[in-house]
């Protein structure tokens, strides 16, 4: 067993009270953001955005619509991570001609690709383009909480929001994109009882089956 990896993930856990003094420094925080450029998605498409919202003001308007959860305010960083209500073909087009440039791909060599990818996106409805979408989001989530992990910096991801109105609120809709979730990043405050309490967890033998 790799002991870095699992200390890494016994190191963390979903932290309720942030140390509001303790900001994370540009430098680790330019690694989080390398790292959530880095976050796989289905077809390369990456139809994600990360609003961090670094306005004072912001965060305590937005504090209510997220049932008044303190790390909102008191976290270093707070991250909306949004994805792309509608994928276009032009988006699709933007994607084969950022591919083509990277690898030195024929454009002509990805039109397959691309028909294939508007195809599979036409046949959706906008609930669930919305739905495919927001998968790709949780992705980040689960990506982004081990890098911060590594870096000892805590991270509480958060479902418990009023998504239409964080929409609203950070006039979302308009620019293509719906939040999915919330990612507070900073310090655990030491009154945090949640980081000593041991981690609830079934056994492997339910979770984990072997098809031999
Ligand atoms: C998708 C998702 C949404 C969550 N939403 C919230 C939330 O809104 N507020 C909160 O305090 N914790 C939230 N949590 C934290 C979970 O309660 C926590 O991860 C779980 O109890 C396991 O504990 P641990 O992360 O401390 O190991 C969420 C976790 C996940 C993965």
């Amino acid at each position: 067993m790799n002991n870095a990896i699992i200390d890494d993930l016994n190191w963390r856990y979903a932290t309720k009270k942030y140390d509001s003094e303790k900001k994370i420094s540009s430098e680790d925080f330019e690694t989080i953001c390398e790292s959530l450029r880095l976050v796989p998605s289905s077809y390369g498409l990456q139809p994600v955005k990360y609003i961090v919202v670094n306005d004072k003001s912001m965060r305590e308007k937005l504090l209510p619509l997220a049932y008044n959860q303190p790390q909102i305010t008191d976290a270093s960083h707070l991250i909306v991570i949004c994805s792309y209500r509608n994928i276009s073909p032009k988006i699709v087009a933007e994607h084969l001609t950022l591919m083509s440039e990277v690898r030195s791909i024929a454009l002509e060599d990805l039109s397959k690709f691309g028909e294939n990818m508007n195809a599979s996106f036409a046949k959706l409805s906008a609930e669930e383009l919305c739905e495919w979408t927001a998968k790709q989001a949780y992705i980040s989530l689960g990506h982004i909480m081990h890098t911060c992990a590594n870096l000892r910096i805590d991270a509480t991801p958060m479902e418990g929001f009023d998504k239409a109105a964080f929409d609203e609120a950070l006039n979302l809709t308009s620019n293509n994109l719906q939040s999915v979730l919330l990612l507070a990043l900073g310090y655990r405050s030491p009154e945090d009882k949640l980081s000593s309490l041991p981690k609830v967890r079934k056994p492997l033998s339910e979770i984990i089956e072997i098809v031999k």
